[in-house]
């Protein structure tokens, strides 16, 4: 298992070049099996979700085949297949569900196991299962699988609105399937991300009739068959916007090629308001892209995660470790993932002021951050996590970088050609660095950072203390604060 030791205060500078986006590539991916030819992806990114998909494709019946120097992948479609993703493969990437409706439309039967649990919060699939019994699909749920037959599904009015807005693979779920159904299929609050779009646009060209993808409003004219079809995966948002954030909190200067700024409007809303500067650009050969310049001078904001066009909860990690740098309160809400936090215990380990209060985080600043040993939980917090060790002084060590390479093609590499001290090791104790060795009298010395002169000297006045109570008992991880502030005690337990 590897992990990442980065030493933090260098600001990033350079071109860096987007990947394919991996949550348009996934449900590609999975509705090309309800195609009847061979299916051309280009710039597929080199990730292990696609993988893991891929491996998932190939226990159906189909032959993928891939090209990692030019992210070509092509994939023929089953002659046959048994309908059934088993558990071991759906358990480790969620949007394996993705293969129920084209497994539903193409060969009228699927088994597909329920997703288990996941970091980031309750996430169902009653709405895909809504959506395709609407289809005319007859499903059970049985020993934790998903069992759906439909001798050919028909076209229907489905409401695809959940508890927390549209749902993204679930729209592409019932979108893939309704493209075989005979007859006329209408959407409505179906959701509207820009990898929705993408896929709909894979579809068509494949012989689907789609209109109304990119709106809340879908329609669809089933056809008999799709065609084998050429397709260019469109640039990953969620990246651009993972960069744009490691440029402001490191006050750097960099081109980010094939950011398309149309996808990304909230989040550009969202940094200016901040303070960054963020430019339409392009480089001398003609790629257009963005460039960010982080400013010394930040604003405290008041952002909320929602479905697109909203600020994307992809990104709501990265928002709230930026945030912590920037002096005042800001506020973070995720009205998609209520709970998707397991990042605030860590930043706190680096030093962060954060106080969580239901679906939000608040956040006083700036936090002095420093590095020191984190715990990646999941794809998005490890992103937040590499970002406060980019600010932080001196090093940190990431562990369980896998959750990073399930989403981010080569991202240790990208930011080390943005001047970035980041290096990759296995996770071994011989390979932690001095500074974080834990040996005794240095533990007590590493914690004391807390301390620097001139900064913690006055009592921190922490505008989020509850006066009787500790939240979510963070507080107790940060026993150094009582040391240096004033005998308030519970003040300063955040
Ligand atoms: C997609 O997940 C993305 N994954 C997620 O990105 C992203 O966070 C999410 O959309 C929201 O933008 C892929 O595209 C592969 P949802 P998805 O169904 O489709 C609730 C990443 O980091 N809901 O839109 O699974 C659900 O619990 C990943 O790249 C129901 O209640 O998300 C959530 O609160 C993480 N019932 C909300 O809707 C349902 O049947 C949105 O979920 C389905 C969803």
């Amino acid at each position: 298992m590897d992990m990442l030791i980065i030493r933090g205060g260098i600001p990033l500078a350079g071109n860096v070049r987007l990947a394919g986006a991996k949550n348009a590539s996934l449900p590609i991916m999975a509705a090309s099996i309800a195609v009847s030819g061979l299916s051309q992806l280009r710039r597929v990114p080199h990730l292990a979700d696609v993988s893991t998909l891929t491996q998932v494709l190939e226990s159906l019946g189909a032959v993928v085949t891939r090209d990692l120097s030019t992210g070509e992948l092509a994939i023929s479609p089953p002659h046959a297949t048994t309908g059934i993703a088993d558990y071991d493969l759906v358990r480790r990437m969620r949007a394996s569900v993705c293969v129920l409706g084209p497994l539903l439309a193409r060969w009228g039967k699927a088994v597909v196991s329920l997703p288990g649990g996941c970091n980031i919060g309750h996430r169902p699939i009653d709405l895909h299962l809504k959506g395709l019994v609407a289809l005319g699909a007859r499903i059970r749920i049985e020993r934790g699988y998903v069992h759906a037959e439909a001798t050919r599904l028909h076209g229907a009015e489905i409401y695809l609105g959940g508890p927390f807005g549209s749902t993204v693979t679930g729209t592409a779920n019932i979108m893939t399937a309704a493209s075989l159904a005979r007859g006329m299929t209408r959407i409505s609050a179906a959701a509207c991300e820009p990898e929705i779009v993408d896929l709909g646009n894979y579809l068509n060209a494949a012989g689907a009739r789609i209109t109304g993808h990119g709106t809340p409003v879908i329609e669809i004219e089933g056809v008999d068959e799709l065609h084998g079809v050429e397709h260019e995966v469109i640039p990953d948002r969620i990246e651009a916007g993972t960069m744009m954030i490691a440029a402001a909190a490191t006050c750097g200067d960099v081109f980010i090629e094939d950011a398309q700024p149309r996808h990304l409007s909230a989040v550009i809303d969202i940094l200016r308001q901040i303070g960054v500067s963020i430019e339409p650009s392009s480089t001398n050969d003609g790629r257009m892209g963005l460039h960010i310049s982080g400013a010394a001078h930040l604003n405290p904001a008041d952002c909320t995660a929602l479905p697109y066009p909203g600020v994307p909860t992809d990104l709501q990690a990265q928002l709230t470790a930026l945030l912590c740098l920037v002096p005042g309160i800001s506020v973070i809400t995720d009205k998609v993932f209520p709970d998707r936090f397991m990042h605030v215990p860590e930043l706190l380990r680096m030093g962060a002021q954060i106080r969580r209060e239901g679906a939000s985080a608040i956040i006083a600043g700036p936090a002095h951050l420093s590095g020191t040993n984190v715990m990646a939980s999941d794809l998005r917090a490890s992103a937040a996590l590499v970002i406060a060790a980019l600010a932080a002084e001196g090093e940190s060590v990431i562990r369980r970088v896998y959750h990073l390479d399930r989403g981010y093609e080569k991202h240790d590499e990208k930011l080390r050609q943005l001047g970035a001290q980041i290096q990759r090791t296995t996770d071994h104790p011989e390979a932690l660095p001095d500074s974080l060795r834990m040996t005794g009298e240095s533990s007590m010395e590493q914690h004391k950072v807390q301390e620097i002169p001139g900064r913690f000297t006055q009592p921190i006045q922490n505008p989020l203390a509850k006066p009787h109570f500790l939240s979510d008992g963070y507080a107790i991880a940060r026993p150094m604060v009582s040391q240096s502030d004033d005998s308030s005690g519970p003040v300063a337990d955040l």
